[in-house]
């Protein structure tokens, strides 16, 4: 692919001023595509818990590519990459024959899929299990039609993509160059990651699902920023579950591309520091249901700190973004992940999984479910981000080739800090993205 015109221009220092193109240049995107999405970066695809059985499929995307997440049998030792296997399989859903993209049901059990144009049938993992007419139709002592003699079989499976589970998370990437996914994730995210995940059995509460019309980047900026729920969110900053004057901690990997929000609620209401002149902040705002916010801490929540080893740490609240297309949020009691699926420069869709654990009550569960309700796409507070990014969108439209988003609070550094008051996430990826993307 040709390099569009718009690789040179980024023409100021550091990744502090983020061009508009960079959210608005079609040709760009598509190199996107091709570097981020089918480059050498681990995609999320779902959960395991999504597909428990044998043959459970569930259609997925990575970058606008669609895919099929699947269960198969589990091989033995030695045999692949992830060992012990999983058994789990992730193939594009696209026929080796002519292109069709042939699995229209969104999830189902299947024991082999089969391409409706020419019925050309394929295993679970892919393979290509059979084809009509291969050896041509026989007409008395003659073979009419049917594939060269030299037609292989193995050659002509669905693509395979390489897939990689932790903690009942699934990844996959078509690069063979990806790193593995403990190296790719790294070991500055790890911890966070295990805290939700290690050792527990998820269970599935339910999805939301939304278009969002601005570019993918901006929805993971909003959770690479802890400036704005403090003050574009009423709900956060009037009950206190997210504001500047909290105990937080930004982490990221040694890359700069992922990134964990950490901090811990407090109770909310008047602190002149962080309250006065912040016009989202409603003194009188009271709930008539005080369920959506009766919040029980979990045992889970405290883990030995991992930057201050010996001491605990319990935060109320992690926002973990793993570039490019994850975010998994716990935000008191309610947990999901949150698939970003781009669609275009201008458009992407946002599929928000609900999660819950085995071994949690009924009454645990119902928590879960009506804490959902501060998030989705009507969310009390997450409608505010989409309908904030889709402004951002026509504001960088509107503007044209020169203008360039301003993103130095806390300096122009891309380290870690102990605070919020700072946009270093949104600076350490952008200086990730300006090195995977050569501009
Ligand atoms: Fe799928 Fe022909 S296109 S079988
Ligand atoms: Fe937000």
């Amino acid at each position: 692919m040709n390099a569009p015109q718009t690789l040179s221009r980024w023409s100021t220092p550091g990744s502090s001023r983020v061009p508009f193109w960079a959210y608005t240049d079609a040709q760009l995107y598509q190199r996107e595509l091709e570097k981020i999405f089918y480059g050498a970066h681990w995609c999320y695809v779902g959960l395991e818990v999504e597909i428990p059985n044998l043959g459970d499929f569930k259609l997925a995307w990575v970058g606008e590519r669609q895919v099929i997440m699947v269960r198969d049998r589990k091989k033995p030792a030695g045999k692949l990459e992830s060992d012990p296997d999983s058994g789990i399989r992730v193939v594009e859903n696209r026929c080796a024959h002519r292109g069709v993209r042939f699995c229209q049901k969104p999830q189902g059990n299947a024991r082999s899929f089969v391409c409706p144009y020419h019925q050309w049938t394929y295993k679970l993992n892919g393979e290509l299990a059979g084809l009509p007419f291969k050896d041509g139709v026989k007409d008395g002592e003659c073979v009419n039609g049917g594939m060269p003699a030299d037609f292989d079989i193995k050659q002509h499976g669905l693509t395979q993509l390489r897939v990689a589970v932790l903690h009942g998370l699934v990844f996959a990437t078509f690069s063979d160059d990806t790193e593995s996914l403990a190296e790719y994730l790294g070991p500055q995210v790890m911890p966070w990651l295990d805290r939700i995940f290690k050792g527990r059995q998820l269970t599935l509460l339910g999805y939301n699902r939304q278009r969002i019309p601005g570019n993918w980047k901006l929805m993971m900026e909003n959770i690479k920023d802890p400036y704005h729920p403090g003050l574009l969110h009423t709900w956060f900053v009037t009950f206190g579950l997210w504001r500047a004057d909290q105990k937080s901690r930004m982490v990221m990997d040694a890359q700069g591309r992922h990134a964990v929000m950490i901090s811990r609620r407090n109770e909310g209401g008047q602190n002149a520091a962080v309250t006065e002149g912040v016009t989202s902040f409603k003194a009188n705002m009271t709930l008539h249901d005080a369920r959506l916010l009766d919040v029980v801490p979990e045992p889970w929540w405290t883990i030995d700190d991992p930057s201050n080893p010996g001491s605990d740490i319990t935060p109320t609240v992690t926002m973990i973004t793993l570039f490019p297309s994850l975010i998994i949020q716990q935000q008191v009691n309610s947990l999901s992940t949150r698939h970003i699926v781009p669609r275009g420069e201008g458009e992407f869709d946002f599929i928000w999984t609900h999660f819950g654990f085995a071994d949690d009550t009924p009454e645990m569960t119902r928590r879960r479910l009506r804490q959902a309700n501060l998030f989705g796409p009507a969310g009390f507070v997450s409608a505010d981000d989409g309908e904030v990014i889709e402004l951002s969108q026509d504001g960088f439209r509107q503007w044209g080739e020169e203008g360039a988003t301003l993103c130095e609070l806390g300096g122009t550094g891309t380290g870690p800090t102990e605070h919020m008051v700072t946009e270093t996430l949104i600076r350490s990826m952008y200086a990730y993205w300006k090195r995977v993307m050569s501009v």
